[in-house]
């Protein structure tokens, strides 16, 4: 028998919605919430396995063939790109990208190039090409809601989900970038070699969304 068909999950905050999914499903997910310290899970139905990942390696696995579908949200995607399948929007892990600066800062006067903080700096990048507006990036691993509060950047391009981190620390969207949610990923070579299998479940997480 082939290996089992493997689904890559972004741990965290997603997991645990994609989990409830696959229950809804019909699939016994027991080992996933159960997992302990283990990274990869049978999901016994049939011929799948759950592996859980940070979202940058949900698309390096799946973009290498390791895996064949993953969960990853659209920001990952965005800022990573990368040869694999979009297939479906799952509807959760719901956010957005957006462009926020401290309140009251008229952010697009003036002529001097505008500094942008980010953890994603592809994502911030096309965002003012498409504008024709050059900036300068600078990369930042968390918290990027700092770096205008210390006079680092003019702006950040970050997530906002509900707005409190953002509201609680002076600062205020000034312009939405793009609409966030999860999606499923498939392997492009996986969909043709395992295609039978891999569309039966495509086709029973489409009619589980909501
Ligand atoms: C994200 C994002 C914001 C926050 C927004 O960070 O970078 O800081 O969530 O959420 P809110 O609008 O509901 O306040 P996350 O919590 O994922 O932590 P991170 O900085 O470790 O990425």
């Amino acid at each position: 028998m082939n290996r089992p068909v493997r689904i890559a999950l972004t741990k965290g905050r997603l997991e645990k919605d994609t989990v409830d999914l696959l229950e809804k499903i019909g699939f016994d997910c027991t080992a996933v919430r159960e997992k302990g310290r283990r990274l990869i899970l049978p999901v016994p139905d049939g011929n799948l396995e759950a592996v859980l990942a940070k979202a940058n390696d949900v698309i390096t696995y799946v973009e290498h063939g390791v895996c064949d579908m993953g969960v990853v949200g659209k920001d990952t995607i965005m800022e990573m790109k990368g040869k694999f399948f979009e297939l479906v929007d799952l509807g959760f892990g719901r956010c957005k990208f957006a462009l926020a600066t401290k309140k009251g800062n008229d952010f697009y006067s003036g002529y001097g190039i505008k500094t942008i903080a980010t953890k994603y700096p592809n994502v911030a990048r096309s965002f003012f090409e498409k504008k024709g507006m050059d900036t300068e990036i600078i990369k930042i691993e968390g918290s990027v809601e700092l770096a205008p509060l210390l006079g680092l950047a003019d702006g950040i391009v970050d997530i906002v989900e509900t707005g409190t981190t953002l509201r609680e620390n002076g600062l205020e969207v000034i312009e939405n970038v793009a609409d966030i949610s999860a999606r499923l990923i498939v392997n492009t070579v996986s969909l043709k070699m395992r295609q039978a299998e891999i569309e039966r479940l495509v086709k029973l997480i489409e009619s589980n969304i909501n």
